[in-house]
């Protein structure tokens, strides 16, 4: 077994956990945010309101509605009330415990659907809306009749439901630079909302992103405040209706949550949930513009965000929730939180945060552990640890936005017109979005528009593929596991070239690896080759980057523009992605470029404006500007128009059209090594799902390898297998299970070795987080190896393995000198962590990563 030749006798793995510092307490490392590893924040307790606008109140006092609250509030118990600050999962909950528990609300969380079907109809969707509101109106037991309010995450489109309309993200409508769209993107997705019932949506998330290795870029407009606040006004009367008029919250218009209050978008390095380290002056005129104009409109509701802002996180920051947002901004509807957010905040849990409630939060997105929440709070309340005055306001501002919505009524004007849903109008709003978000970047030689007479290539994985060119938040949360069937009615970005090149009569055949067959064009040679790739759809945390290289490692884009290129057929290149990435030497192979973001269902706008009528005349024209700053280098991670020293390859607000003659040299810098040159940052290897350019094998024996790319995968006889689970969130870690057949490893691979010597002598060590689940029963190694020979560290690890407590999460971190020493040569790195166990072993890991300076504090140090 060549594996265990390499392993290196001279190992010091004696000093495991006996040389090393104290191992952290489990809990304290229950958050996968990496910046537990990060510097002390700054802290910031001197706040001053003369950082923010004094707003006027969107609504004036309105006397009857208030006295119609306060009867409501004097006839509920205590229950009731708590009852209504929690809002749990349709998976969670059945309408009988709604109930039974006065629940105040309910959410379904990215890709939840009625009776776990995803292919639930709009009946099914509206037929559980009906139950959960019967339910909450049933006062048989006694009680309050108080409507439940159902809140989604309708973010580009009702995204959750297959057949709806879906917009392009919000990355491409901040390229299109129109607010009156944004307003009747808002309109028709809350229609499609209200024909399922539902009453809410999680909409529109109003990030300025600094740092685009964020996997939430391309759900923000704008890393400027400018288009963000345009839009969020515009957004929220779309959605919610003219405040100042009929329409508002009239049915056909419902409740929109502005999200995340505050600074989602400013978090170091771009990491989710991460820790946003601005001055309150900056938080304010940066970070929070959109909340300005988003009040304005009349939002009913915002959502809490999980990130913290120097150090302090937002669900429990008093200062804030309460006195900016509700006293000095003027909210008077209610702050819901984020995903079990409040779990995050000092000194809380799951299941118990007064914290958050007296800091302002008004309702918890508490998803499953509800019913242990609900009583910790209704004991908090009885100990005087929350006052009865906060959820007093609390419960009053829950009942203000559903009276205003008229959820008592139940006046659903759309509910069951599933006509509505994916209707023709709506499809041809997405479309003329589409069109408007294309942003072009390179057009040598005046290459586009495509002629539609000519002989067409188009290519690409990219090209008839509707999953990818829509996203994360498509039909499943991280927008992966869906094909053509599952989008009805769409139309992918080559089925829009084909009806414009079967319109002006020319030719068109689809091969997506570019390799021409005899019969295509009748041998000859097409005219040109339109290519479509880009970013595989993610979500959150899952899509953050450690680099914003685009394919970090693996290059297979490139080769297939080479090969077209090597053939002499001029190239247009789509790039699909949720964010500006570093593209060059795409850029230099191709002659035209278009940055087409996430367009969504309706992909044949792409078409509209790259090719011709059959006159040959252009139909459309570019009027697609950036609205993200597009990097020249590799290190350019951090790159917004208003930085001192501003040099971008795009700038914020570059885009072509047909009347510019720009001819873009095709040599553009291509180093992408100069990375290094920055700062060093922490290596990812996994966060969630393996960082690019690592990816995740199973090394079974002799037998080939198995690549993990779903969510489970195994070696023959299940010997070896990997499947997703839940750390702290969805799918962000991986359970290891060996049944001891034959020896093999889990592996993070990579194809092109990388030079990691920095982090060597830079101080760093590996660390992981790892659950026991099975103890080992016979030698494991933990390895770090290189593509020659002779220069592959193996580390023994079992009996740090049998020490740590089973069942619990704990963090192991290991100096990387330990590794050197073993014999890993750390200049060519092709393997960054085998995982190798000889027998019986059932482990869970997450957050695999290389931190600098964290070989001192490590459990296992070997020296220097
Ligand atoms: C996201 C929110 C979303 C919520 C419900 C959270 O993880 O951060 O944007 O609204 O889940 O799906
Ligand atoms: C849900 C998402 C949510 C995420 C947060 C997922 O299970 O479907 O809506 O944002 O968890 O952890």
């Amino acid at each position: 077994m060549s594996y265990l030749k390499s392993l290196s006798a001279s190992i010091m793995l004696a000093t495991a956990l006996t040389a090393c510092s104290e191992p952290e307490n489990s809990s304290d490392n229950a958050t996968h945010s990496p910046q537990a590893t990060e510097n002390q924040p700054i802290q910031t307790e001197q706040y001053s309101l003369e950082n923010w606008p004094k707003l006027a109140p969107a609504f004036p006092k309105d006397e009857k509605l208030e006295a119609r609250i306060a009867a409501l509030l004097s006839q509920m118990t205590l229950e009731e009330k708590v009852g209504q600050m929690m809002q749990a999962e349709i998976k969670s909950i059945t309408p009988e415990e709604v109930k039974k528990y006065h629940i105040g609300s309910i959410l379904n969380g990215g890709g939840t659907f009625p009776n776990n079907d995803k292919f639930a109809t709009p009946d099914d969707w509206r037929q559980l809306a009906d139950a959960y509101f019967t339910a909450s109106m049933d006062t048989s037991d006694g009680g309050v009749a108080i409507p439940i309010i159902w809140g989604s995450d309708a973010v580009h489109g009702h995204n959750n439901v297959i057949g709806a309309t879906l917009f392009p993200h919000n990355i491409g409508l901040g390229a299109a630079r129109d607010p009156d769209l944004i307003r009747r993107i808002g309109e028709a997705t809350a229609r499609e909302v209200a024909v399922t019932g539902v009453d809410w949506t999680f909409a529109p998330t109003i990030a300025v992103v600094r740092d685009d290795r964020w996997g939430r870029t391309f759900e923000s407009y704008s890393e400027d405040p400018e288009i963000v606040a345009a839009y969020a006004r515009e957004m929220i009367k779309g959605i919610q209706g003219d405040k100042n008029t009929e329409e508002f919250l009239d049915g056909r218009h419902l409740v929109s949550a502005a999200k995340h209050f505050v600074g989602d978008g400013g978090t170091t390095r771009g990491i989710d949930r991460g820790d946003t380290q601005v001055s309150e002056k900056e938080l304010a005129e940066i970070h929070a513009a959109g909340y300005f104009t988003a009040l304005e409109s009349g939002v009913q509701s915002v959502m809490a965000s999980f990130n913290s802002w120097n150090g302090k996180r937002l669900h429990g920051h008093k200062y804030l929730l309460t006195d900016v947002l509700k006293e000095r901004l003027g909210f008077d509807g209610f702050v819901v939180g984020d995903w079990n957010g409040h779990r995050f905040v000092d000194g809380c849990s799951i299941d118990s945060c007064a914290a958050a409630v007296n800091a302002g939060l008004d309702m918890f997105m508490i998803t499953s552990e509800w019913k242990a929440l609900l009583e910790n709070t209704l004991a908090q309340v009885k100990s005087g640890e929350i006052p009865m005055s906060r959820i007093d306001d609390a419960v009053s501002r829950i009942l203000r936005v559903k009276i205003r919505a008229g959820l008592f009524e139940r006046d659903r004007p759309l509910a069951g017109k599933n006509g509505i849903l994916g209707s023709p109008e709506h499809r041809a709003i997405a479309r003329e979005a589409v069109r408007k978000s294309l942003v072009l970047l390179k057009n040598n030689d005046q290459l586009l528009p495509v002629d539609a007479r000519q002989k067409i290539l188009v290519a690409g994985d990219g090209a008839d593929n509707i999953s990818k060119q829509s996203g994360g938040w498509t039909i499943s949360w991280q927008g992966t596991g869906n094909t053509a069937e599952d989008f009805p009615g769409a139309t992918s970005i080559y089925t829009g070239i084909k009806q414009a090149v079967d319109a002006a009569g020319g030719q068109v055949v689809l091969r997506e690896d570019g390799a021409l067959a005899p019969e295509d064009f009748a041998g000859e040679k097409p005219d040109v080759a339109i290519v479509v790739f880009g970013e595989d759809p993610y979500a959150e945390w899952h899509g953050d980057l450690a680099s914003i290289e685009f394919q970090l490692g693996s290059k297979q884009d490139q080769e297939l523009l080479q090969k077209i290129k090597a053939q002499n057929i001029p190239v247009v290149s789509v790039f699909l992605s949720g964010r500006p990435l570093w593209v060059n030497k795409e850029l230099n192979l191709s002659d035209a470029f278009v940055a087409a973001w996430l367009p969504g269902s309706e992909g044949a706008g792409v078409a509209d404006v790259l090719l011709t009528d059959a006159e040959g005349n252009k139909r459309y024209d570019f009027t697609g500007r950036l609205s993200f700053s597009w990097p020249e280098l590799v290190h350019q991670t951090v790159i917004n128009r208003d930085d001192e020293e501003y040099a971008p390859l795009f700038s914020y607000g570059y885009g072509l059209d047909y009347a510019s003659d720009v001819q873009l040299a095709n040599n553009l810098n291509e180093d992408g090594e100069s990375y290094v040159d920055g700062a060093l940052e922490d290596a990812w290897l996994m966060v969630s799902r393996p960082q690019a350019p690592w990816k995740l094998f199973i090394a079974d024996g002799e037998q080939d390898p198995v690549w993990v790319s779903g969510n489970l995968a195994s070696s023959a006889d299940d010997n070896i297998t990997v499947a997703s689970i839940d750390m702290l969130s969805q799918e962000d870690a991986r359970a290891l299970t060996w049944k001891g057949l034959r020896a093999g490893s889990v592996v993070l691979e990579t194809q092109k070795p990388q030079d990691l010597s920095r982090y060597l002598n830079e101080g760093a060590a590996l660390t992981m987080d790892i659950r026991i689940d099975e103890a080992p029963v016979a030698p494991v190694f933990a390895q770090i190896s290189c593509a020659g020979e002779a220069c592959n560290g193996a580390l023994p690890l079992q009996s740090t393995l049998q020490a740590l407590p089973q069942g619990d999460w704990s963090q192991v971190t290991i100096d990387l000198q330990c590794f050197a020493k073993a014999g890993a040569d750390f200049s060519k790195v092709s393997q960054g962590l085998s995982l190798h166990s000889e027998g019986k072993l059932a482990m869970a890991v997450a957050n695999i990563k290389f931190v600098p300076g964290a070989a001192e504090q490590a459990q296992i140090r070997c020296g220097s």
